[in-house]
């Protein structure tokens, strides 16, 4: 059984789904979920679903020897970033696998700032014809781990930042679990 660390900030609408697609899988557990923010949704989420959550605070990722003992202990082969606004440290980078989901075609729009509706409304100022999803492998770099997936929507005339963002989480439900399958399936 592979056993996946879900890491997010935020509403928590992809670990929700992951939580979901996985739920039924007998090869595939969600073991825990690691938040930094105590208003979170996906504090809810993980309530309901009754998995396990670690609250942590910025200093703790940024000096991470007792979330990687934690991490080890409860053998966990794959970090998933849901939403997870702090950055990596490189160490936990090099000791796990980990997945993130960004809502623009990288490398465009991406790096610090760039997270939520700020992306998405720099993409409409600059008038792109497309945007999308990119899930990429995280290294030390911000948004610059290899890409394995990408996929495009049309932006159309009266587009908004939030009829994007509704599209942009359309095509994260649908392919982000399908990218932690293969990975998953591939170990
Ligand atoms: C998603 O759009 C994802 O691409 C980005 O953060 C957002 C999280 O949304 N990394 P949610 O909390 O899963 O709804």
């Amino acid at each position: 059984m592979k056993q996946i660390s879900i890491f997010a900030s935020g509403t928590g609408s992809n670990a929700k789904n992951i939580i979901e697609y996985f739920r039924n899988d007998p090869n595939t557990n969600i073991n825990l979920i690691i938040c930094n923010n105590e208003n979170a949704g996906v504090l809810d989420i993980a309530s309901q679903e009754d998995i396990p959550v670690i609250l942590i605070k910025r200093s703790e990722l940024e000096s991470p020897s007792n979330l990687i003992t934690i991490l080890k202990n409860r053998k966990i082969d794959l970090i998933v970033l849901a939403g997870f606004l702090l950055k990596i440290p490189s160490v936990l980078t090099t000791t796990f696998p980990i997945i993130n989901i960004h809502p623009a075609l990288l490398p465009k729009y991406g790096g610090k700032g760039m997270y939520g509706k700020h992306v998405h409304q720099a993409v409409l100022e600059n008038r792109d014809k497309v945007s999308g999803i990119t899930i990429h492998h995280v290294n030390e770099v911000y948004d610059k781990g290899e890409i394995l997936l990408q996929k495009e929507v049309e932006i159309e005339n009266l587009e908004t930042a939030q009829s994007l963002q509704e599209k942009i989480h359309k095509l994260e439900h649908h392919y982000y679990p399908l990218v932690i399958k293969e990975i998953l399936e591939q170990m």
